[in-house]
């Protein structure tokens, strides 16, 4: 019996599916993650249960091999990601080669992380094996050292000597606290090793957002992990997508500066709210493609963040922190009244992050020392079941001429 194939959509079908920004498309299959107004699940755990009981390692291990952890399987892991947390020699000689640059402004954190994570491929011996145990393993070793590139990074920028240049830092500290550790050379208190662990959980997966999206598109030509990431580094870079969280920082800064610390909690703000509006500008840390009633994660991290804040009596920027997320809690109130936009999880994670006194140019770079588990287990998953990814576009250009 003749089989039949069904006909590819004809280019009229695809125009009237069209939607700019692929809006409400749905590109692909994945069993990693699902995104919805009402949930945010991982390989079927929801968000709250786990940032209120898992660790960043063990939800790493969810995303990347695909099932909850046994006690054993955790402390292999966790082992084997320790192991890995020593960045290679030439990686060392880039990042201590990129004050210059940072100083110059010709590149930022992100552009220093992202060309290191480039050269951790040219120099992995696995880095043209596409086969699911040799992305496992580049995996693990690439969410293992983008702690030690931020730290490293970072040590530079303050002029410091490299902390933890043979082990990739503290063995006995986690992912999140050895991060903050390689950062600043002091182990951080638990209250603020469990802060950062929260953040990275909420922060590592989100299904098919602009970084996983390019990530996938890359690895849909059958290129390799390292140079898929290195695509999903870039596209996090901007401030619609996970710059926002330094942009949400610097957006509160320009208002305490504008208004005064005086200021909060009064008119002032509101004015200061109205004249953004007026001139059509994007308040970062707000709105979501697909969240339009609020994004799951942005309470657990406020809560977070404000207790922390509340707490914390020292004086990041000259304030007190709390007087921060008083005023983040004002421009979020009027957002919603005169808006109804909701803030995201990167409005509460800037605000989180300099109450921890974290440099801002690197909350954003933290974000991949999250997100890299998400789009790793997305590589792996498009290897695993590939076909090309090759959307249509709408010619909008002129009819045909001769030439
Ligand atoms: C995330 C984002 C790109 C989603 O965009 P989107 O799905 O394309 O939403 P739209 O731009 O269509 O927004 C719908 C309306 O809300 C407005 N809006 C959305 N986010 C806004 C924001 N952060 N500030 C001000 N207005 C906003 C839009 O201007 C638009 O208004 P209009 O209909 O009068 O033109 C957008 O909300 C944004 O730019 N946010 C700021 C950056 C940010 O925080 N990114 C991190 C996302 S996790």
């Amino acid at each position: 019996m003749a089989t039949t194939t069904t006909p590819p959509p004809t280019k009229a079908d695809a125009a009237a599916a069209f939607a700019r920004g692929l809006e409400g498309i749905i590109a692909g299959e994945s069993a990693i993650c699902s995104v919805e107004q009402g949930k945010l699940i991982y390989r079927g755990y929801e968000i709250h249960d786990l940032a209120a009981h898992a660790t960043f390692e063990q939800v790493a291990f969810v995303l990347l091999e695909g099932h909850k952890p046994s006690a054993d399987e955790l402390k292999r892991f966790t082992g084997e990601l320790i192991a890995e947390r020593a960045l290679p020699e030439p990686v060392v000689n880039f990042l201590l080669s990129s004050g210059p640059m940072l100083k110059a402004g010709t590149a930022v954190p992100m552009d220093i992380l992202r060309t290191s994570v480039s050269i951790l491929g040219n120099l992995d011996k696995e880095s043209q094996d596409n086969s699911a145990a040799a992305n496992l393993r580049k995996a693990k070793r690439l969410l293992a050292k983008t702690p030690t590139i931020i730290g490293h990074m970072q040590n530079v920028i303050d002029g410091k000597d490299l902390i933890g240049k043979k082990t990739g830092g503290d063995a006995s500290l986690s992912h999140a606290g050895n991060l903050l550790y390689l950062m600043t050379g002091q182990k951080p208190s638990r209250e603020f090793e469990h802060v950062m662990d929260v953040s990275l959980i909420l922060y590592a997966e989100h299904d098919f957002n602009a970084s996983t999206f390019t990530s996938r598109v890359i690895a849909g030509t059958l290129s390799d992990m390292h140079g898929a990431v290195t695509g999903g580094i870039a596209a996090l870079k901007g401030p619609l997508h996970g710059g926002a969280n330094e942009m949400a920082m610097e957006m509160l800064k320009e208002i305490m500066r504008d208004v005064g610390e005086k200021g909060i909690g009064t008119r002032a703000v509101d004015d200061w709210m109205q004249r953004a509006f007026d001139t059509k500008r994007k308040l970062m840390g707000f709105g979501h493609r697909v969240y339009k009633n609020g994004d799951h994660r942005a309470p657990i991290l406020h809560k977070l963040g404000r207790s922390l804040a509340a707490g914390d009596t020292k004086n990041p920027g000259g304030h007190a922190a709390v007087k921060w997320f008083e005023l983040g809690e004002q421009v979020q109130k009027i957002m919603l009244e005169k808006k109804n936009i909701h803030p995201n999880v990167d409005f509460p994670c800037g605000l989180t992050y300099f109450t921890m006194g974290i440099p801002v140019p690197q909350y954003t770079p933290i974000f991949v020392a999250s997100r890299m588990s998400g789009w790793c287990a997305h590589v792996s998953e498009q290897h695993a079941n590939n076909r090309l990814i090759r959307p249509l576009s709408l010619y909008t250009g002129p009819a045909e001429m001769k030439w």
